[in-house]
């Protein structure tokens, strides 16, 4: 089992950069598959989500060609089945996206999904009702949605609830049916925007990407692009709440201030400094930060993806705090392991409700998912003492060298395999 073993204490102080969207490159490595020309993607975090979808492309006979670490270039003309294997699907829920990309492009798609349990908490409703609305005629197969349509037509979508899954899925799908398609109610996320830029590099005609509707002119084909996906705004979020945990001084860089208002606006309230520049953001954390109350919304409001890190601030801020989960309901799975550390927190429904402590004891904690675990271990370089983190190939979905990038801002952290390094590391750091 891989783990961080880390010593809290150390302010983080010094520059950070940030790496492209993991949650905009699913979607536009998803859309590179729908020409038969190259597709140069940049900025490409090398996480294993994105990887997993790289191996899924292949798997359908996909070219993937690795220029440097975060360049790939995809060929999408060798594609040889719109059936997605289980083993790589079943590890990543955006491979979902794989159902709206060969759908539009051969109007067919069968796509296994993750077990029914998942399919339950995290429906998909939604996507299959644009694909739907498109003409397709969607079933479940032994575990796997299949799609198929005689010729997708545009129409007019209104979405029942925001989903930035549903929104790029229906996206996709639309950019090659025949006439216009309106999505109203759509998810407004950057990567939407993101996605819907790259497609239009493609040739796509898509309006509105940003707003509450997407209109769509369908095309006849795409052709290839060169594009390079946007800084990753979670990865930004997760490092601003490490800098004002450890009551330290970050500079942020490679970032789009503006998607990060949301987090920054939060963290002043709090008594941090952030300072923003026009790529990059500096936050100071202060001696004792203020309580404050947070609730997750679609953008602009402050993302899901970000509660758990923002919880473990408000656990050492002076005062009560309430945190209201509006996106997911299963979402505070990681305050027992919080509480393990010291945290004083009360969870009814969706609301978490917090009392500041002054600091966190270091302890053995696990990561329950990826963004929760990013938290655990933000709490873990706030902590007296050592803490350990298990089961850190969460976190390592989505956030490239981690506890690298921790290390240069003066963190002590190190990824272990075993008690010896656990043991190593403590002898090393006293
Ligand atoms: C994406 C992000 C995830 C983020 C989430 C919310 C990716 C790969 N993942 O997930 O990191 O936490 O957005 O910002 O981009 N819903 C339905 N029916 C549907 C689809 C969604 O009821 O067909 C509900 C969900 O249960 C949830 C809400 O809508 O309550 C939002 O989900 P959605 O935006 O679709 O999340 P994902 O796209 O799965």
């Amino acid at each position: 089992m891989i783990q961080y073993i880390m010593k809290g204490g150390n302010p983080l102080v010094g520059d950070v950069s940030i790496g492209g969207a993991k949650n905009a490159a699913l979607g536009i490595l998803a859309a590179a598959i729908m020409t038969d020309e190259p597709v140069t993607i940049g900025n490409l975090p090398n996480v294993r989500d994105t990887n997993v979808m790289l191996d899924a492309i292949k798997g359908i006979g996909g070219i993937v060609e690795r220029i440097n670490e975060h360049s790939v270039r995809i060929i999408g003309r060798t594609i040889n089945t719109v059936s997605v294997q289980y083993e790589s699907i079943r590890r990543i829920r955006a491979s979902y996206y794989l159902l709206g990309a060969l759908l539009g492009k051969y109007k067919e798609a069968l796509v296994a999904l993750p077990g029914g349990c998942n399919i339950g908490t995290r429906p998909i409703d939604q996507h299959l009702k644009g694909f739907t609305a498109l003409g397709g005629v969607n079933h479940i197969e032994k575990g796997a949605v299949a799609v198929r349509a005689n010729k997708l037509r545009g129409n007019h979508i209104f979405l029942d609830v925001i989903s930035v899954g549903a929104t790029i899925n229906i996206m996709l799908a639309a950019v090659l049916a025949e006439g216009r398609t309106i999505i109203e109610n759509v998810a407004k996320e950057p990567h939407v925007v993101d996605v819907a830029n790259m497609l239009n590099s493609m040739g796509a005609n898509i309006k509105g990407a940003g707003t509450d509707v997407i209109r769509i002119n369908g095309v006849e084909r795409l052709h290839g692009t060169e594009y390079f996906i946007i800084p990753d705004q979670i990865e930004a979020g997760t490092f601003m709440m490490a800098a004002a945990v450890t009551k330290g001084d970050v500079m942020v860089r490679n970032v789009i201030p503006k998607h990060l208002e949301a987090i920054s606006a939060k963290l002043l309230e709090m008594g941090c400094e952030v300072v923003e520049f026009d790529d990059a953001l500096r936050v100071v954390g202060k001696p004792r930060m203020r309580h404050t109350q947070v609730k997750t919304l679609p953008y602009p409001g402050f993302p899901t993806d970000m509660q758990p890190q923002m919880a473990v601030a408000l656990a050492l801020a002076e005062g009560t705090s309430i945190v209201t989960e509006s996106i997911f309901e299963n979402r505070f799975k990681y305050v027992d392991e919080l509480s393990r550390m010291g945290a004083s927190i009360k969870v009814e429904g969706n609301v978490a409700v917090i009392d500041g402590i002054r600091c966190f004891n270091g302890a053995h904690v696990s990561a329950p998912d990826l963004r929760a675990g990013a938290a655990l271990v933000i709490a873990g370089l706030a902590a007296d003492d050592y803490t350990v983190v298990d089961d850190i190939e969460y976190i390592q979905r989505g956030y490239e060298n981690f506890d690298l990038k921790l290390q240069s801002l003066g963190a002590m952290i190190e990824q272990v395999t075993d008690e010896r390094g656990v043991q190593k590391f403590k002898l090393r750091v006293g």
